[in-house]
């Protein structure tokens, strides 16, 4: 899958024993986006010339020259990223970033919403966490993905036992709030 954070494009993918991983959405070869690959077990393969990429980055075969080992320079940049409660966090900057855990929560759905992801924790009287509680009886969270000056994705979960047409429709009439304030 394709992705931006804060104007950063990013491929994520998971691997057959379904370990997540966000990577630079570049080849090392020529430049074609990896969220256009396809997986192979634990490997990416890029899908204009079908080089694969292990869990590490690293390169691990050029179909063009099979009995070539590929050199450690050929490597895909990678990010530390964790996964909790269908929601999968990337730290860019550092290997050190909290996650956050929603226990008790399920992810419910996510918007694009155009409005700077800034915008929107104040819309709701956020902290600047990157995460909103808004409470009430669904007990709703938002996590908030910066996508560009303009624009971010709220990605919603919510109590396990909400009634998630409920959420998503709350946060639908919360989104033309959001973009009518802002017009
Ligand atoms: S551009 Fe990716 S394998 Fe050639």
């Amino acid at each position: 899958m394709p992705a931006r954070v804060d104007g950063q494009d990013l491929a994520i993918w998971r691997a057959a024993s379904g370990q997540t991983h966000v990577w630079g959405d570049r080849c090392p070869h020529r430049g074609m986006r990896l969220s256009r690959g396809f997986v192979r077990g634990e490997t990416l393969a890029c899908i204009y010339h079908g080089w694969q990429y292990g869990n590490d980055g690293g390169c691990t075969q050029i179909p063009a020259h099979p009995n070539l080992v590929p050199p450690k320079t050929i490597c895909a940049t990678t990010y530390a990223c964790a996964e909790y409660s269908g929601v999968i966090w990337v730290a860019l900057q550092t290997t050190t970033q909290v996650c956050r855990s929603f226990p008790g929560q399920a992810a419910v759905r996510s918007l694009a919403i155009k409005a700077s992801a800034e915008k929107v924790m104040e819309y709701f009287s956020g902290a600047d966490t990157g995460v909103v509680c808004v409470g009430g009886t669904n007990d709703i969270a938002l996590a908030l993905q910066p996508i560009d000056a303009t624009h971010c994705t709220a990605h919603a979960l919510a109590s396990v036992s909400a009634d998630r047409k409920e959420v998503s429709r709350w946060l639908e009439s919360q989104r033309r709030s959001i973009e009518l304030d802002l017009a």
